[in-house]
């Protein structure tokens, strides 16, 4: 993969720089909730724009549909940008039209835009080659130059990731080279005990994860709402806790491999339940029970590990040497159920494994809940980009960088 020191061997100074980030952060109306993905690519706008680069910053926010939806504006982004780097990011208020065009037009050597959401514009994301390619085309003409930096979005074969590269001279961008970097510590060589924590709320989200790393991890630690497809797949009962019957197959089969193979499948002893999903809006006090997991009580609902689980899975981490998390363990946004997440991120924080954290949620979580990021080994901009390159996939915004 060629990097930015490949791109600048004729000089930056003057060259109309696109920059593929992937600034899709959370949102409460337009207040950005976590500007970590924000934070992690500013270095290397900062560095193009010193280099006397014009830099167009394009991304993608949320999943509108593929026309302009104020609730998915950038306009927030782009004023937190101008923040973190002590400059005036001019925003063009769409992608490939008078705005863009005018704005790009205006820029002066080292000076910064942010185009609008690209998937205001449906060719951004189209399963048709043809009006991704008529996309990138017009994407192509703002600039002469091209760096991908938005490892989160490395999975998606959009126009802006995997079509324009073709058509300018192209680079990596920093934080996708720091990304790979890492994630290559857990494909070869990986230092062992290897242990994984898997969170979040869909089992069908991790399966290709779950398949793959029964081959590479030796141990697997199953969290957040995820939990009670499993368990239902042992033959407890789960009350009203989310469940995908559809997949209880594949987790009894994933069971079964696990066993078979002497990958450890760590699974909650406990968890805290509660009649309803908590108000998030309000976080009002729900008074969670602790229950044993394989006696949850009809009509409630597990919405986070309990504390006999907490120390089990810390205990499964103390000694590993190398750790991948992705996913939270409960419903961290609300107060009663955090506490499951925050015993993941401590007992990190406590071993000395090399850890990874990967994916938004956990990610987001970890800074909201007010841990250092700093203390972690890394904590990847990429929730599903990570897991798939986990799983070994190709990536078609990598493949795109390639050559
Ligand atoms: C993410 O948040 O994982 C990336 O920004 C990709 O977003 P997407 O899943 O909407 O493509």
């Amino acid at each position: 993969m060629k990097t930015i020191d490949d791109l600048s061997k004729d000089g930056l100074a003057g060259k109309r720089v696109f920059v593929r980030a992937d600034l899709n952060v959370p949102l409460e109306g337009a207040t950005i909730t976590d500007d970590g993905r924000i934070r992690a690519v500013a270095p290397t706008i900062a560095r193009l724009a010193d280099a006397g680069a014009k830099v167009i910053v394009a991304s993608h926010l949320g999943r509108p549909a593929g026309a302009p939806d104020e609730r998915y504006s950038l306009a927030p982004v782009a004023t937190r940008l101008g923040e973190l780097l002590g400059k005036d990011v001019a925003f063009a208020t769409d992608t490939v039209g008078d705005s863009a065009k005018a704005t790009v037009a205006a820029l002066g050597d080292g000076e910064v835009t942010l185009l609008e959401n690209l998937r205001f514009n449906a060719g951004e994301t189209s399963k048709d080659e043809a009006e991704r390619a008529a996309f990138a085309d017009q994407l192509a003409a703002l600039a002469d130059l091209y760096v991908g930096d938005g490892f989160g979005a490395v999975h998606r074969k959009h126009a802006s990731v995997y079509d324009l590269p073709a058509k300018l001279p192209h680079a990596a961008g920093d934080l996708i080279a720091t990304e790979v970097g890492v994630l290559r510590k857990l494909t070869d060589d990986v230092r062992r005990p290897y242990a994984v924590v898997l969170g979040g709320a869909k089992v069908s989200d991790k399966l290709g994860v779950i398949d793959h790393l029964l081959e590479k991890a030796d141990r697997i630690l199953i969290g957040g709402g995820m939990v009670y497809t499993f368990l239902k797949a042992q033959g407890h009962e789960v009350g009203s806790s989310l469940l995908q019957e559809d997949q209880l197959p594949a987790v009894r089969e994933y069971l079964a491999r696990a066993e078979e193979r002497g990958v450890e499948f760590v699974l909650p002893v406990d968890v805290l339940v509660a009649p309803a999903f908590p108000d998030l809006a309000t976080k009002a006090a729900t008074h969670p029970e602790t229950v044993a997991a394989d006696a949850m009580p009809a009509g409630k609902m597990g919405l986070d590990i309990g504390p006999e689980t907490r120390k089990l899975y810390a205990s499964k981490l103390a000694d590993a040497a190398t750790v991948f998390w992705n996913g939270p363990m409960g419903v961290f946004e609300h107060p009663d159920y955090a506490d499951g997440t925050k015993a993941v991120a401590q007992a990190l924080l406590d071993s000395s494994a090399f850890s990874v954290v990967g994916g938004g949620d956990s990610a987001a979580a970890v800074r909201i809940l007010g841990f250092d990021e700093n203390a972690f080994g890394h904590i990847s901009t990429g929730g599903g980009a990570s897991l798939e390159y986990l799983e070994g996939k190709t990536l078609p915004g990598l493949a795109a960088l390639e050559d």
